[in-house]
Parts: structure tokens; C-alpha cells; sequence
């Protein structure tokens, strides 16, 4: 097989693995034009370090808790609370699927990552951003990002 053509599949490959990802500048773009950037007092740096501890920028990571709720995508919404998963019980306070909650168009997950925030301890609802993030300099999570 000619080197060139090889080298095309490999990255081609390497880009469906990487499907899942968002880039960090890609989703502080995102957020921004969704408004968030200030939202309820945090800033688009405290929303990239969240999705950061939460899911390393993977939009479809899932994660079972020893409960058995779920946590679902980038910002690891909780089903207990937020999501329906048809599995277990749940508040479904965003009421919305939390399969939606994967989907790369990022607006279902914002408007529950909107309602969530907007709840009493804000951000703190996400004991990882409280842990990870809170009170920390947090601006260089925007280093290089042109929100155009
Ligand atoms: C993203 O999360 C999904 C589901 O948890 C997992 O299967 C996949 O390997 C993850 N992707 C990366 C690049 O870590």
C-alpha cells in the first residue's frame, strides 16, 4: 500500500477514536456562544477546568455510581437528579433523556448544566470542580482560545 494512503487511514482511524473528544478552545467556543461566560457568576475557565475533572473533554463518557445512577457526558450530569435514564428512579429536574446529554449539538447539555448551576451551591453541585477547581487561578484554561 502506497505510504501516503497508509498514513491517510491511520489518522482517519485516529480521528473516529477521537470522536468523542472535544478540543478545549472548541468547547470554550461553544459555551460562549451559549451564553455561559458569566452565567450565575462563573466563568467559561470554570466551565472548561468542570468538564476537565469531570470527563477529560469526552462528550460520551458514562459512569456508573456505586447507587446505581448514572453520570452522563461532558459535564457528567447525574440521572438520580437531573436526567431520565429509564432505569432507575429519577427527579428529572432538566427534563430531558439523559441519552440526549451525549449529543455532540451541546444545547440540551447546557440548558441542565444552566439549571444545575443556577440551584443552590451553584457549581459546587460538582464535588470534583469543588475539589479541583474552586478558588483556584483558573484563567489559563482560556490560554490560546479565540472566541472569534
Ligand atoms: C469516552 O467515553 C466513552 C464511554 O465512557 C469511552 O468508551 C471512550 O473510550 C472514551 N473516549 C476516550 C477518548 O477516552
Amino acid at each position: 500500500m502506497p505510504r501516503a494512503l497508509l498514513m491517510s487511514l491511520v489518522s482517519c482511524l485516529a480521528a473516529v477514536h477521537q470522536a468523542s473528544l472535544i478540543s478545549r478552545c472548541d468547547l470554550a467556543k461553544a459555551l460562549h456562544e451559549e451564553d455561559l461566560d458569566g452565567f450565575e457568576g462563573y466563568s467559561l475557565s470554570d466551565w472548561l477546568c468542570l468538564a476537565f475533572v469531570e470527563s477529560n473533554f469526552n462528550i460520551s463518557k458514562v459512569n456508573e455510581n456505586t447507587d446505581g445512577s448514572f453520570d452522563y457526558g461532558i459535564f457528567q450530569i447525574n440521572s438520580h437528579y437531573w436526567c431520565n435514564d429509564h432505569q432507575s428512579h429519577s427527579e428529572n429536574i432538566c427534563h430531558v433523556d439523559c441519552q440526549e446529554l451525549l449529543s455532540p449539538n451541546l444545547l440540551s447539555i447546557v440548558n441542565c448544566a444552566k439549571k444545575i448551576v443556577s440551584s443552590a451551591g451553584g457549581m459546587k453541585n460538582w464535588v470534583e470542580w469543588k475539589l479541583h477547581c474552586s478558588g483556584r487561578p483558573l484563567s489559563y484554561w482560556m490560554t490560546g482560545c479565540h472566541l472569534g
